[in-house]
């Protein structure tokens, strides 16, 4: 199965998804990139020239064929778990491992580099805030929960490793049938 990263803008879906791949030997797929090789032009032209809904529909064909090749590490974009049809595919073919970062790493990582619409013109803070409310709720819902804060990139990688190797182990009976 797919390994797909969410969660919010600056949570570190594409660096961690990258040293992942390595570290699993799997390819590495940014669904991000992928819509814009598909659609050529970039994220900030998609929204401005044919809006969020047309973006979210592309996300959508994407993510599905991404999804439909080799198994791999898919880092998806903040909207995408969020996006009801996206979801059910990553549910249905994916695991689906949420990176949860607080406010201010967020912040912090997000104020290096410009490309995001959504925080185009906006309190960077406010915004990432707003979206923390409204989208932790459904990222909980994701196989994994994983901590991406302040730590190195290499440390977040080896909890998802550490994570992957018990997923799907029934603790409850885990080993009892040997004894
Ligand atoms: C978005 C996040 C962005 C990108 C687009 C919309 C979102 O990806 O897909 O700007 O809705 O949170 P990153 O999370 O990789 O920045």
């Amino acid at each position: 199965m797919s390994i797909v990263l969410v969660g919010l803008m600056g949570a570190g879906k594409t660096k961690v998804g990258r040293i992942l791949a390595q570290r699993l030997e799997m390819r590495f797929a940014d669904a991000d990139d992928e819509i814009v090789e598909a659609a050529g032009c970039s994220i900030e032209e998609i929204f401005e020239r044919y809006g969020e809904t047309a973006f979210r529909d592309g996300e959508r064909r994407v993510v599905a064929r991404l999804l439909d090749g080799e198994p791999m590490v898919i880092a998806t974009g903040g909207g995408a778990f969020i996006d009801p049809g996206t979801r059910v595919r990553i549910k249905e073919r994916g695991i689906s491992i949420w990176l949860r970062a607080e406010l201010d790493v967020l912040v912090q990582r997000t104020s290096r580099r410009g490309g995001r619409p959504l925080l185009k013109n906006q309190d960077i803070k406010v915004t990432l805030e707003k979206l923390m409310a409204e989208r932790y709720p459904i990222y909980a819902e994701a196989d994994i929960i994983i901590d991406s804060g302040w730590h190195s990139v290499e440390i977040t990688v080896q909890r998802i490793l550490d994570a992957l190797a018990t997923f799907g182990e029934p603790a409850s009976i885990g080993g009892k049938c040997g004894q």
